[in-house]
């Protein structure tokens, strides 16, 4: 068992060198990476010779929204061609996806009435799935008859899903759109489920985030929210390990500040008028190289909530 006392020092050793790599190669599909070259930067202006040097663009073009943290957004948009590549930095994601599906199957299968046994049990509904990244999520959502919008603050980041959506007619369905949750509060949208996996983590106000997520549920619909608890053990393994020796991740991918513990998380969400239903950790087993789902919420966490009636 690793001592709290090793696990600080390790924490403190370690946080002053964190820095974000190249991002690595693309996923092999054929068509995609033709699509990928071709299409991704095709819309920027050409740079100006007579322009002087700047400082680099915002990763996203939606500066005045609260939930908005550059740097975070900076690090998406580094690694963005690599979503799909099963190898590359989002191989947790990729690994944990069938798991955090299982979850989302059964706890909205339930809430909406639907035959968790049906292969499109979503069939109807209208999801959004908040913080996309390249459509990991979305993509099987689509599948199971859902309706999805896919918003994600980093255009890079939506064009990457837009051209691997548009391989197969099913996901081609998918609204994606380079936004977040506030603006389309804004726009007064409305979904019977809102998903942001893995988001929170990395957003500038997790409470006025929350109450975007609120705002875009409809009375009777379900919030998802998945994310990493402030433990040591999170500390431990989804940053020294998944950071520093596995090398999943580019160091520097999570703060582990940033972090909201499992009762934190609850009370803002209460603060929102969504109320936790139901709680289960996600763990990962390195003999197997799988996860399941577990009543171990230290470190990966998901949490189901439905709104409360105005
Ligand atoms: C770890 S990824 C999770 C991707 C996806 N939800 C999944 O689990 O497969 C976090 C994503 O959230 C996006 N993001 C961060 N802050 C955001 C914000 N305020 N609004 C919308 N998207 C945001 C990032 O660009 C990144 O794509």
């Amino acid at each position: 068992m690793v001592s709290k006392h090793l696990l600080t020092r390790i924490y403190s050793m370690t946080r002053p060198v964190l820095q974000i790599p190249q991002p690595r190669n693309l996923c092999s599909h054929p068509k995609f990476v033709h699509e990928l070259q071709t299409r991704l930067f095709s819309d920027a202006p050409p740079p100006s010779p007579a322009a002087p040097a700047s400082t680099p663009p915002p990763a996203s073009n939606l500066q005045s929204k609260s939930s908005l943290n550059e740097t975070e957004l900076k690090k998406f948009a580094a690694i963005s061609e690599t979503w799909w590549d099963a190898e590359g930095p989002f191989k947790p994601l990729h690994l944990m996806n069938p798991t955090r599906l299982a979850f989302i199957r059964s706890t909205l299968c339930r809430h909406f009435g639907k035959d968790p046994n049906s292969t499109r049990p979503f069939e109807g509904l209208k999801f959004v799935d908040v913080g996309c990244g390249g459509g990991i999520l979305s993509e099987p959502l689509a599948r199971m008859g859902a309706t999805v919008t896919g918003v994600d603050a980093v255009e890079k980041n939506i064009k990457i899903a837009q051209l691997h959506a548009d391989l197969d007619p099913i996901t081609s369905s998918i609204d994606y759109r380079c936004t977040t949750a506030e603006k389309m509060v804004e726009e007064q949208m409305k979904f019977d489920a809102v998903l942001a996996l893995e988001v929170i983590e990395h957003v500038a106000e997790p409470a006025e985030f929350c109450k975007s997520l609120s705002a875009l549920t409809s009375c009777g619909g379900a919030t998802l929210i998945s994310t990493i608890n402030r433990s040591m053990r999170a500390y431990a393994t989804a940053i020294v390990i998944a950071e520093y020796v596995l090398r999943w991740l580019p160091r520097g991918t999570h703060d582990w500040s940033s972090f909201l513990t499992p009762e934190e998380l609850v009370l803002i969400l209460e603060r929102a008028s969504i109320s936790v239903q139901e709680m289960a950790g996600f763990v990962y087993n390195p003999l197997t190289g799988q996860w399941s789902i577990s009543d171990d919420i230290s470190v990966n966490f998901i949490a189901y909530a439905t709104k409360n009636t105005e």
